[in-house]
């Protein structure tokens, strides 16, 4: 895969997971070019559908929400809502904690918390963080996003109350760290069939990333864009 966006290679020291975005056990990180670079190729198929956004954004395996808060860092004007849900109710605490660093309080309240470290510590690796903290406060818009965490199985059918998205991103599980959680053999046909009732009809983008295994095609979805990259393959579907 050759990167259209995220052309040069970027130091992303400032969104390091257990930096200023908070880190705990089975939560994952993602890597930060080629997040940047997926996103902006789902903005480009939105506008391509005649929606410029800002758009509402959502991931149903947020795991501690650190895709969707980098997302929300580095393209903060174009994002209106960021949804979050997962099975896990101990992660979404992490998403949620993660998420609140895209306001002004929440960012506020980590730099606290990183310069009462300092005076205890003494640690450079404190002094930094708070450095990058500082850094990534210039990223955030006055006009907050709106964030929505909640606990949420993507493989059970019944109803629920997420609707007219205009990007669904989600990095599911790879059975390492992280396995599905819930039907079994059919937890990937659930996911698109959930992610088909969530998303804006009109013009939208699902976006799923995943290892080397699952067949990413779905009868619900026209598959518009597709690369790998290293251990990862990427798609990008539109629906029908
Ligand atoms: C690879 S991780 C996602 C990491 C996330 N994108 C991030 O940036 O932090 C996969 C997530 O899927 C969640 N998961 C597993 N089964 C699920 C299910 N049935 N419904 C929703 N989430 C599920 C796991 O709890 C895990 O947090």
């Amino acid at each position: 895969m050759k990167y259209r966006f995220e052309i040069e290679k970027k130091d992303y020291t400032d969104f390091a997971s257990g930096r200023v975005l908070y880190n705990a056990p089975n939560t994952t990180a993602f890597p930060v070019r080629l997040a940047s670079e997926i996103i902006q190729r789902a903005f480009e198929i939105m506008e391509e559908q005649g929606a410029p956004g800002p758009y509402r954004i959502y991931d149903p395996c947020c795991g501690g929400g650190f895709l969707l808060t980098t997302i929300g860092f580095l393209f903060n004007v174009r994002v209106s809502e960021l949804i979050a849900s997962d099975v896990d109710k101990a992660v979404l605490e992490i998403a949620k904690q993660n998420l609140s660093l895209l306001t002004m309080e929440g960012l506020a309240a980590r730099r606290q918390q990183l310069e009462e470290y300092i005076s205890a510590y003494n640690k450079d690796s404190h002094r930094e963080a708070l450095a990058s903290a500082e850094r990534l406060a210039n990223l955030i818009d006055n006009q907050p996003i709106n964030v929505r965490c909640l606990q949420r199985d993507i493989t059970d059918l019944t109803n629920y109350s997420i609707s007219d998205v205009d990007i669904i991103i989600t990095d599911i599980p790879y059975g390492n760290l992280v396995s599905w959680a819930g039907a079994g053999a059919d937890s990937l046909d659930h996911l698109f069939q959930n992610c088909y009732k969530a998303l804006n009809k009109k013009h939208s983008v699902l976006v799923i990333i995943a290892d080397k295994q699952p067949k990413l095609r779905h009868e619900l979805f026209q598959r518009v864009q597709y690369f790998k990259l290293g251990k990862r393959q990427i798609a990008f579907f539109k629906p029908l």
